[in-house]
């Protein structure tokens, strides 16, 4: 690893206010463009002495990058570079739409106004929300909230459950490409289908968002080049 570390290590601390932004920098562009490889180990100490900085600013730099689901930080071996691929990605965004008008066409008959309002007000967090890391989380509870009254608790499991690894690729595509590449209009569309209680409508806008997802997250790894 430190081989791979060293060549990061450059270009240098001088663009950066502070250590932790130095690291928390270099190591995210490094994670992004696959430099670091998946499923790396990156230990505290031999990054810090690689960078040359304390093992504070090390410290906070990693939580950071763990935030934007650039490092996953796994029992026993501490922190890894997040194993990303466009093969899991697109495995993930085929089960997922299996899953989700499943729930969906079950929930809609039984949604309440309580519902369609708690939909509405995760969607205004989206849009204020200026923590990229955050961002994930507020979608899988919008979509939850929608598929909540299908009355299906496995289906629903699994259903959440893809919606946290969908969580991993929309935080890494917002850590590469910004916030302003996530548009609401998808959800708002959904929303106001299933308020509407027209099944149909609101199925083929989860297909269509689902699918837009999966399209962008391809046209990354592409851009990224190869299976990196
Ligand atoms: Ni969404």
């Amino acid at each position: 690893m430190t081989s791979s570390l060293e060549a990061l290590t450059v270009d240098g601390a001088p663009r950066h206010r502070t250590a932790t932004e130095f690291v928390e920098a270099t190591l995210k562009a490094a994670i992004l463009d696959g430099r670091l490889a998946g499923g790396l180990p990156l230990r505290q100490e031999e990054v810090a002495a690689v960078f040359g900085v304390s093992r504070m600013p090390v410290r906070e730099a990693m939580r950071r990058l763990e935030a934007q689901a650039l490092l996953d930080f796994v029992p026993h071996k501490g922190a890894v570079v997040t194993e990303i691929s466009a093969e899991d990605a697109a495995d993930n965004y085929a089960i997922r739409r299996a899953l989700e008008p499943a729930a969906l066409t079950l929930s809609i008959p039984n949604l309440t106004a309580d519902d369609f309002a708690r939909a509405a007000d995760l969607i205004a967090e989206m849009d204020a929300e200026t923590d990229e890391s955050r961002v994930g989380e507020l979608n899988r509870r919008f979509h939850m909230a929608l598929y909540a009254r299908a009355g299906r608790a496995k289906l629903l499991a699994l259903a959440e459950q893809q919606l946290a690894v969908a969580d991993r690729y929309l935080r890494f595509h917002l850590a590469a490409k910004g916030r302003e590449h996530l548009s609401q209009d998808e959800h708002r569309a959904l929303l106001a289908a299933a308020e509407r209680r027209d099944t149909d409508a609101a199925v083929a806008v989860l297909l269509g968002h689902v699918d837009t997802a999966a399209a962008t997250i391809a046209a990354f790894f592409r851009e990224r080049g190869g299976s990196r």
